[in-house]
């Protein structure tokens, strides 16, 4: 793997004519596009994924597929016939449906290289008391709130990490998305082939924006995470950085300098 492999552009873009330039100058820098659910619904996987490919880049198709088994894989077949180079599932969507996407994706590839299947663990927005909500855990009844805050982040966790992150490695998915800050804990109880791209990456001149629990990209690299998804701090760089294509090129070479 190139050191631009480990650089995943996230295209929060909602229109083609926006993700242009983006795509062309960047194309020949980094590994791939991550391409969500706005540009997805604002214009049409198909047409996205072509657009890309027309302009020399390839795709992570960030669709983030939940459903019953049988509707993920037709949903897995569709995505491994565009060529994309990687997608997501939840792993909320139990076993039975991780197994159909890989075996989906199987079928349409046979011997040709398959597209990277990623799980999403536990989605980042949700924290303890919305798995308390959703009937997951029970309510702790811990009167110091210190403890009660440790134990509430051991249980997602266990949840989040050692769970789902080990489920969906023995249902054959090829790797997990995960916060930095959980990368270790990945490393520690999954296989170490398992995959784990990262986003909340943020190099020390770029701005945190509204990401919170952040790394750098060589402290993201050094924990063990295999790619970075990179937004802002290379679609709208600082103007001291200059173009998106330096901020990648920085990122790169701070990235190298950690392998
Ligand atoms: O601009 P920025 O680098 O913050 O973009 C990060 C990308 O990764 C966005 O597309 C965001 O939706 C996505 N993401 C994230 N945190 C997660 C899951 C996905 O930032 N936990």
């Amino acid at each position: 793997m190139e050191v631009k492999d480990k650089i995943i552009v996230a295209l929060d873009v909602d229109s083609l004519d926006k993700a242009k330039p983006l795509v062309e100058s960047l194309a020949p820098h980094v590994g791939c596009f991550k391409v969500g659910l706005e540009l997805l619904t604002a214009v049409g996987a198909p047409q996205v994924v072509e657009f890309v490919h027309s302009l020399g880049g390839q795709v992570f198709l960030d669709g983030k597929f939940k459903d019953i088994p049988n509707t993920v894989a037709g949903a897995s077949k569709a995505v491994a016939k565009m060529g994309v180079k990687m997608f997501n599932i939840h792993c909320l969507g139990g076993s039975a449906m991780m197994k159909a996407a890989k075996h989906a994706v199987e079928e349409v590839c046979g011997n040709e290289k398959c597209p990277v299947i990623l799980g999403v663990t536990l989605l980042t927005s949700l924290d303890h008391k919305d798995l308390v909500e959703m009937g997951i855990y029970d309510e702790l009844n811990i009167a110091d709130p210190e403890e009660k805050k440790q134990i509430e982040q051991d249980r997602i966790e266990r949840f989040a990490v050692r769970h789902l992150a080990w489920l969906a490695q023995e249902c054959g998915l090829d790797g997990v998305i995960a916060s930095p800050k959980e990368i270790e804990a990945i490393r520690n109880y999954c296989q170490p082939e398992l995959l784990v791209v990262t986003p909340g990456v943020r190099p020390l001149w770029a701005a945190a924006g509204d990401q919170k629990r952040i790394m750098t990209p060589a402290e993201a690299i050094k924990a063990g995470a295999t790619a970075l998804v990179i937004g802002r701090p290379i679609t709208k760089p600082p103007v001291e950085i200059g173009t998106p294509v330096d901020a990648a090129k920085k990122i790169a070479e701070e990235i190298a300098s950690v392998l």
